[in-house]
């Protein structure tokens, strides 16, 4: 799923070996991050909301809107936290 969207072209993300963009931040450790993007609470439901509609849950971010559904994006915050594989 997140190589079919490719995150991985803007990001570096855990058990993605590529392609491992640079136009992002890295993913790695992203969990202990205290701050989604630098501005919102790190919580999963913002993490869902963020990567699949980056625009409107920052207004002014750069990361693009995802083509993913909601599910989906509920799958890529779990993976990026660790608590399952994709
Ligand atoms: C076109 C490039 C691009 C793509 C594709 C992209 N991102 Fe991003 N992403 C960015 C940029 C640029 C930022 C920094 C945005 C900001 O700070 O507002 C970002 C920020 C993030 C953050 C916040 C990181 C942090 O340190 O707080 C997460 C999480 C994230 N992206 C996940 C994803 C996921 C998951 C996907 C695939 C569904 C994805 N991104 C696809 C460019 C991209």
């Amino acid at each position: 799923m997140i190589e079919r969207v490719s995150c991985g072209s803007c990001h570096v993300i855990p058990g993605v070996d590529w392609p491992r963009g640079r136009a992002g931040p890295s993913l790695e450790g992203f969990d202990d991050a205290g701050l989604l993007a630098g501005a919102l609470p790190n919580t999963p439901a913002n993490l869902a909301a963020f990567v699949r509609d980056a625009p409107a849950a920052k207004p002014g971010s750069t990361m693009p809107a995802m083509p993913i559904t909601a599910a989906e994006a509920q799958d890529v915050a779990a993976y990026l936290y660790g608590m399952k594989d994709e």
